[in-house]
This record gives C-alpha cells, sequence and structure tokens, in this order.
C-alpha cells in the first residue's frame, strides 16, 4: 500500500478502436471467449466470466487506437480522493468528477497521464451477479504492461494518483499492485508510450492451454511462451490478435498481501538461455515485441462526456 494513499480497487476495462470492428468481435467472441454484452452509439462491451460489466470494448475508427483504461473506485468519496491526488499530482488535462450513466457507473472522472495516456476512474457500475468461473474463459483483464518515454513519471503518477504499490522491479520493467493480485499494471523502462500487451485472466492451467489450442485453430500460433513468468508467478501465452494487437493468456497469478517485499533487478536474474521458471520457452517473436508500437491513446478519450 502506498502511505496515505486512496488506491484504485482494479484495472475493469478496456477501450479500444479497431479499423475494422466486426472482424474484431468476431475474434473476442469465437476465439477469445469473449461474450458480447451490450452495444450503445456504436460501441460494443465484451463481458468475461467476472462480474464487471463489461471489460473489453471496441469501436471502429480509421486507427487502431487505445481509447483509454478503466479502473474501479470504492465509492463516491474515493473518486474524490483519488481526483484530489491527480490534482495534487500537478496533472492539468483533467475532468471534474461528475454523474455518469450505466454501464460506467454512477460517478467519476477521466484524465491524460504525463505521457498522454487516457485514463478513467470510475464507481457504482453495476455488476452481473452470475460471476462463476466457466472453463476455457477469461474472467477478467489481469493486467495492461505499457511500454514508457518517462518510466519514472509515470511510474510516480500511478503511485500518487491511483495509489499503485510497487511489488517489484527487474532490469526491464516495475510492477504494480492495487489490490491481492501481484500486479494490474506493468511500467517498461522504454519504447516510448506505446502498448505492451494486454493480459486476460484464465480460472486455469488448462484454460490457458485449451486457449492457446482455440488461437492455433484461429491461424493465430503463440508469439511467446507457453511459460510461468518471474515476479507474479503467473503463466503466460502471448499471442497478436486482430489489427495486431498483442494479447495475453495468463493465470494463476501470485495473490499478495501487505507483507509482500517487493523485489529489486538483482532478486529476478534468470540463468543463462532461461525467460521462465520452467525454462521451456524461448524468446519472444520479434513481431510480437514490434506489435504494440501502432497502439497509441487516442488525443481525447480523458473525456468521458459519452458517458454523461
Ligand atoms: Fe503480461
Amino acid at each position: 500500500m502506498t502511505a496515505g494513499k486512496t488506491r484504485v480497487r482494479a484495472l475493469r476495462s478496456i477501450d479500444i478502436a479497431m479499423t475494422d470492428k466486426a472482424k474484431a468481435l468476431q475474434f473476442f467472441t469465437d476465439a477469445w471467449n469473449l461474450s458480447l454484452v451490450a452495444e450503445a452509439a456504436g460501441v460494443h462491451y465484451l463481458r468475461g466470466t467476472g462480474a464487471f460489466h463489461h471489460i473489453l470494448s471496441i469501436r471502429e475508427a480509421p486507427q487502431t487506437a487505445l481509447i483509454r483504461m478503466v479502473f474501479d473506485a470504492a465509492d463516491r468519496q474515493a473518486v474524490d480522493v483519488i481526483h484530489a491526488q491527480a490534482v495534487a499530482h500537478g496533472l492539468n488535462t483533467i475532468d471534474a468528477p461528475r454523474a455518469l450513466k450505466q454501464p460506467h457507473g454512477d460517478y467519476g472522472f477521466g484524465y491524460k497521464d504525463p505521457e498522454g495516456r487516457n485514463v478513467a476512474v470510475v464507481c457504482g457500475v453495476r455488476g452481473h451477479a452470475d460471476a462463476a468461473d466457466r472453463a476455457d474463459r477469461p474472467r477478467k483483464i489481469s493486467h495492461i504492461n505499457l511500454n514508457n518515454s518517462d518510466p519514472d513519471a509515470t511510474f510516480a503518477c500511478f503511485r500518487d494518483v491511483l495509489g499503485f504499490r510497487l511489488t517489484d522491479t527487474t532490469k526491464k520493467m516495475r510492477f504494480l499492485s492495487c489490490g491481492s493480485d501481484h500486479h494490474s499494471v506493468v511500467l517498461g523502462f522504454g519504447d516510448g508510450t506505446t502498448l505492451n500487451h494486454i493480459a486476460f485472466e484464465m480460472p486455469n492451467l488448462d484454460s490457458i492451454m485449451r486457449g492457446a489450442g482455440r488461437m492455433r485453430d484461429n491461424g493465430r500460433g503463440i508469439e511467446w511462451g507457453p511459460g510461468r513468468h518471474g515476479p507474479g508467478n503467473n503463466v503466460f501465452c502471448y499471442f497478436l490478435g486482430p489489427e495486431n494487437l498483442p494479447i495475453e493468456y495468463t493465470g494463476e497469478m501470485q495473490q499478495i498481501d501487505a507483507s509482500y517485499r517487493a523485489g529489486e533487478p538483482d532478486d529476478w536474474k534468470w540463468p543463462p538461455g532461461r525467460l521462465d521458471h520452467w525454462g521451456i520457452t524461448a524468446k519472444p517473436s520479434e513481431r510480437m515485441e514490434l506489435a504494440g508500437q501502432n497502439y497509441l491513446f487516442t488525443a481525447d478519450g480523458w473525456r468521458l462526456d459519452e458517458w454523461r
């Protein structure tokens, strides 16, 4: 926990734009195993098996893009305190907390982070009562991994505005937690303000492997993995989705509490030739490493006018 800061509770959802929405929707429902839950004003909403109303939204645009990341706050008071933390941090592209329409919650605000990423903080989203795991279906967004031009400034913003806690640092990235999952946000030390990948949490190892098979059937082989990561100890398989969206099926994420001791780069050195705990994965494909460069945040995605 970051001393004195009010924290968000979760990364609820990611809003994205695709040049061919129909193809993207077909992929995310038929191959990735999310379920279509709503459509409004040209935006399609997809849910996992968890309680969150949706975990991904897709709209059509001339260029692929990230619209925003949406974080969950406990209540209106928490939204107001997080807003005050954002103002105190010196963010100046920021809206005031206001009433929102479902399914986006009943109150929230948006801002741009120091590198221009669009963030929304909301509370009161009406969720689903049927939230039991289902085999081979993602529960929720596990984490988003972001490349950075200014990793220290971005880390300070996640820590001081959203209350994230640093759980591990490796030579390449910082891992940030806002709850019991070891990480919900990962911040790399380079590669510009682009997307590294979006990870979806599967209920178990078997579901990850079956998902990898379904992706193969869909003409999309594994770009990295399978393996078990160092920080977080989670199992991974990475793929390129529609329009080369870098995506991961993950599971078995380490659960932590306040006693977790953050590791340093020296704690996370692999023996020569190893990149995961099992020792079975090779390097990520080059196209996987480059894919996220096309995913930049839009100029105005921090404005939540479409939700009011
Ligand atoms: Fe990941």
